[in-house]
C-alpha cells in the first residue's frame, strides 16, 4: 500500500484515474478538492482538514457484476469501523453508503468503474468545519470532540478494514457483513421517501436485504429497492 499525497488537486478519483502502474489499494490523498465530485453528478465541497483520498479494487474473477452492487455497502461499513477505531462515537449506517452520527453526514462515498476496477473515493469530515451550503444536514470528527486527528491515520484505518472486509467477501462471507451492517442501519423504522426511479413513493424502512436491497413497507406491501434516492420524511 503506497500513499501519494497533494496539497490540491481537482478530484482524487479523477486524478487515480489517469495515473499508470497503480497497485490495488495505492492510495491518493489530497488537501484540496477544486472539482470534488459526489453521487448522481453532485459537487462535493469541503473546507480544509477534510479527508478526501480514492484507491483502486480490483474486480476478482467469479464475482458477478450484480454480486457488486453489493460494493458501497462494504465501503461504508469499512469506514464506519475504521473510524470507530479512532473515535469511539455511535456512527449509523445510512443504506446505501453513507455513514452518519448524530444524525449527520460525517463521510460520502463516490465508486466508478474502470476496466477491471473499481475506483473507491471518499470523503470524511475530520477537523473540517462544515461548508455553508452543508451546515445542518453533515458533521466532522472535530466538531464533535474538539480534538484535531491525524488525517492519515484515519485514511489507513479505512482502508485497511476495508481490505478486511472485501476479503471476507470475495470469501463468501456476505453475511456476516449483513448481519452487522444491519445492527447499525440508520434507516431502520424511519418514514423515508424514494425517488428517482418513477414516482415518489414513501414507506417505513426494514432491513437491508441478502441482496443489498433495502426493504420498505409501504402500507401493507413489502418492497425491495436497489436505486433511487432516499429522503426521511418530514
Ligand atoms: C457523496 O456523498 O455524494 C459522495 C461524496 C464522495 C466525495 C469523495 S472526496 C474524495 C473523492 N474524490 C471525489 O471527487 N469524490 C470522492
Amino acid at each position: 500500500m503506497k500513499i501519494f499525497k497533494y496539497e490540491e488537486l481537482d478530484s482524487t478519483n479523477k486524478f487515480i484515474k489517469s495515473l499508470d502502474n497503480l497497485q490495488e489499494y495505492d492510495i491518493v490523498i489530497a488537501k484540496k478538492q477544486t472539482a470534488g465530485r459526489g453521487r448522481r453528478g453532485n459537487p462535493w465541497t469541503t473546507e480544509l482538514g477534510a479527508g478526501l483520498f480514492s484507491f483502486l479494487v480490483e474486480e476478482k474473477e467469479g464475482i458477478s457484476i450484480e454480486e457488486y452492487t453489493k460494493l458501497p455497502l462494504i465501503i461504508g461499513y469499512s469506514v464506519l469501523k475504521g473510524l470507530k477505531k479512532i473515535e469511539n462515537l455511535d456512527y449509523k449506517f445510512k443504506w446505501t453508503n453513507d455513514v452518519y452520527v448524530q444524525d449527520k453526514k460525517i463521510s460520502g462515498i463516490l465508486v466508478e468503474k474502470m476496466e477491471n476496477k473499481f475506483v473507491i473515493g471518499i470523503g470524511i469530515n475530520i477537523n473540517n468545519k462544515m461548508h455553508s451550503s452543508v451546515e445542518n444536514i453533515g458533521i466532522s470528527l472535530r466538531e464533535i470532540t474538539g480534538k484535531e486527528y491525524s488525517i492519515d491515520e484515519v485514511v489507513i484505518e479505512v482502508v485497511e478494514e476495508f481490505k478486511k472486509n472485501y476479503d471476507k467477501f470475495i470469501n463468501g462471507k456476505w453475511e456476516e457483513i449483513l448481519l452487522e451492517i444491519n445492527k447499525l442501519n440508520y434507516l431502520f423504522g424511519k418514514r423515508i421517501k424514494i425517488s428517482g426511479i418513477g414516482e415518489i413513493q414513501e414507506g417505513i424502512a426494514g432491513d437491508i436485504l441478502e441482496d443489498g436491497r433495502l426493504e420498505v413497507y409501504i402500507g401493507d406491501i413489502k418492497k425491495a429497492f436497489n436505486i433511487g434516492e432516499i429522503h426521511i420524511a418530514k
